[in-house]
């Protein structure tokens, strides 16, 4: 028995990093997956190698004609959408001040926009269906402030609000919307606004120093958390979670040690 099975899921971003182990962990629990991406080829391996149980589908986040050609060929290949994770994102850093409203508008695009669209879509077949359930990927940056993230964080912190108007208007169909605050995602993403030469590696594991036994592991395995987090929340053991955050940070945002206090 999987925790999944029955379920038709769409996993956005799916090409690679939390989306892609998703997926994986969707399809050995027992869900039929769709692993969407704009980037085909990313969403082509990564269901290639999960097998018959994955269609890869080509969906630009931001374009509701894309999202509507995506969730008809789901539902032709594997019956109507139940589980939809709006995963896809992108990043820009810069300062308030270096950012342009041309880099703002296009996070704004795929990360705030994106996610609506896919509720949109989805949501009659779910409601036909008897009910699903979506989950929005925001990020620990859509909790808290943080130097460099203005447009990034603003799309993040729209999301969770995104999460909750949805989870109040389909709740009553039985469609449950949540939130996942991750601290830690794929390398990929970070990497070009990292040093030349640093290591994700070596520093992202560190960022977490509430939970010290965070400290000795692969930034996979902490995406392998954030996706065991997403499985709970597709599946019908989080029947009573809807419009809620869920952090998966290690701790990092729960509050900071104070160097020389007591319990420090
Ligand atoms: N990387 C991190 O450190 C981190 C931390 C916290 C939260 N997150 C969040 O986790 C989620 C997954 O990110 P990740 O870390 O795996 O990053 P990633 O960059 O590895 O993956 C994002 C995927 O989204 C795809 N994508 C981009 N634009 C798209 C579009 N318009 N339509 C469809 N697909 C598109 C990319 O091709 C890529 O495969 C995102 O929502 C991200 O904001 C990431």
């Amino acid at each position: 028995m999987g925790r999944l099975d029955g379920k038709v899921a769409i996993v956005t971003g799916a090409g690679r990093g939390t989306g892609a182990a998703t997926a994986r962990l969707f399809a050995r629990e027992g869900a039929r997956v769709a692993v969407a991406d704009i980037r085909e080829d990313a969403a082509e391996s990564v269901a290639r190698e999960i097998g018959e149980a994955a269609l890869p589908v080509a969906l630009d986040v931001g374009s509701e004609a894309s999202w509507e050609a995506v969730v008809g060929r789901v539902r032709d290949a594997f019956g109507p959408v139940t589980v939809l994770v709006n995963n896809a994102a992108r990043l820009h850093m810069g300062s308030v001040e270096e950012t342009t409203a041309a880099d703002f508008e296009r996070l704004v695009r795929v990360n705030q926009i994106g996610p609506f669209l896919g509720i949109r879509a989805v949501a009659a077949g779910m409601r036909e269906a008897g009910g699903g359930s979506i989950v929005n990927v925001s990020s620990v940056d859509g909790l808290a402030g943080k130097n460099g993230v203005v447009a990034y964080a603003s799309t993040k912190w729209a999301l969770r609000g995104i999460t909750r108007v949805a989870a109040v208007e389909l709740g009553r169909d039985g469609i449950r919307v949540n939130a996942v605050c991750p601290e830690v995602g794929s390398a990929d993403m970070i990497r070009p606004y990292l040093p030349e030469g640093v290591d994700p590696e070596r520093i992202i594991p560190r960022m977490q120093p509430i939970l010290g036994t965070q400290r000795g592991r692969r930034i996979a395995e902490l995406v392998e958390d954030v996706a065991r987090v997403i499985l709970f929340l597709a599946s019908d053991e989080a029947a009573s979670c809807t419009g809620a955050d869920f952090v998966v940070d290690g701790g990092n945002t729960c509050g900071r040690i104070i160097p020389g206090a007591p319990g420090a």
